[in-house]
């Protein structure tokens, strides 16, 4: 019998593309052999800017889903929700998140103000455009990216500690030029890091085990955040000082629980598919913080998703045979 043609939808990767641009190619092979073990007949296809190109190319193999792995286009995490958008335009189903919790999810301002209206709790944080000058800020600010994702610009530097708004005015605008793309301000929350991933299941998102990064014997005045070095450099302190935990003690139940109820909240907030990550803080006094809601968390069977889903005995073909079932 002929097997079903899936189009697994990536972005183009320059030959000197970043070492986090590449990843998505890993994921790319990972998921094709998951997606031959399914019985499906997958086929790479490459979505950049030349969008009648990519839709003739998807429209001759005709294939019965795309498997989305689109999270940039010409490196600009901007344009993420352009391959959902385009598509729906073509009529083809695919997995993930559809175009409108890509878009909401994908811009961090955006996704914060519908966070912070339905009261799921996130840092406070500013634009250039909303931080006017007598507003009174103080403390520390983490300043990061309005759309990219991975880590990526972030260092120990992006932590500043500022008296009043000008300060930080004049740090966003650094930060701007730096990164090249929007950035905002956040309070920095000082405390423990997780994450919680959701995978679709027979009522909605299923809550897999939360995973805490741990920072391990990091000198004193060194800022415990998951920067890029921490995410892509294997070779560095920070790559080889962090680690993932998935065990906790009766101490840290109350907490886990709260993080799992907001992870269900936020997938049910933006209507989330196939397959999610929220990332947390949470401060001194256990009070959890949503950094940010990632709609398409890296799938390789290395990372944080497979692990944690390991753990409810789903391998690899069974999460993205789940992922394919939430189409
Ligand atoms: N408000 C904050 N307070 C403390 N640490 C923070 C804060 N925001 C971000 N961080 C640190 O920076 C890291 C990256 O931030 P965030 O998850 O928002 O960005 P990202 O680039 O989208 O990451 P990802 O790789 O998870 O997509 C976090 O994992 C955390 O360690
Ligand atoms: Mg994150």
């Amino acid at each position: 019998m002929l097997k079903k043609k899936i189009g697994i939808l990536h972005p183009y990767i320059p030959e000197k593309a970043t070492v986090d641009e590449w990843d998505v190619l890993e994921q790319v092979k990972y998921i094709s052999s998951a997606l031959k073990t399914l019985g499906f007949d997958p086929v790479p296809v490459i979505f950049d800017l030349n969008l009648e190109a990519v839709g003739i190319t998807i429209k001759m193999l005709n294939p019965a889903f795309v498997f989305n792995l689109v999270e940039s286009v010409n490196g600009r995490g901007s344009l993420i929700h352009l391959a959902p958008s385009f598509l729906d335009y073509l009529g083809l189903s695919y997995t993930g998140s559809k175009t409108e919790a890509m878009f909401l999810t994908s811009n961090k301002i955006v996704s914060k103000s519908f966070l912070a209206a339905s009261g799921i709790t996130t840092p406070a944080s500013y634009t250039l455009s909303s931080l006017k000058q007598d507003i009174p800020v103080k403390g520390r600010f983490i300043i990061k990216s309005a759309w990219e994702h991975a880590s990526i610009g972030l260092s120990q530097d992006s932590v500043v500690s500022v008296e009043g708004a000008l300060e930080l005015i004049s740090e966003l605008k650094k930060a701007q030029k730096r990164m090249k793309g929007e950035c905002y301000c956040e309070e920095y929350i000082e405390g423990r890091e997780f994450n919680v991933g959701l995978l679709a299941g027979e009522n909605g998102g299923e809550v897999l085990p939360p995973a805490e990064i741990i920072f391990i014997d990091y000198p004193p005045g060194k800022l415990k955040i998951v920067d890029y070095k921490a995410k892509w450099k294997p070779r560095s302190f920070e790559y080889i000082h962090t680690d993932r935990i998935f065990n906790f003690g009766k101490e840290d139940e109350h907490i886990i629980e709260s993080l799992k109820k907001i992870a269900k909240e936020c997938w049910n907030l933006f209507g989330l598919k196939g397959y999610a990550r929220i990332d947390f803080r949470v401060d001194g006094s256990g009070k959890p913080w949503v950094l940010e809601v990632n709609a398409n968390p890296c799938l390789s069977p290395d990372g944080g998703f497979a692990a944690a889903s390991a753990l409810i005995g789903l391998d690899f073909p069974m999460i993205v045979n789940r992922i394919i079932e939430d189409i």
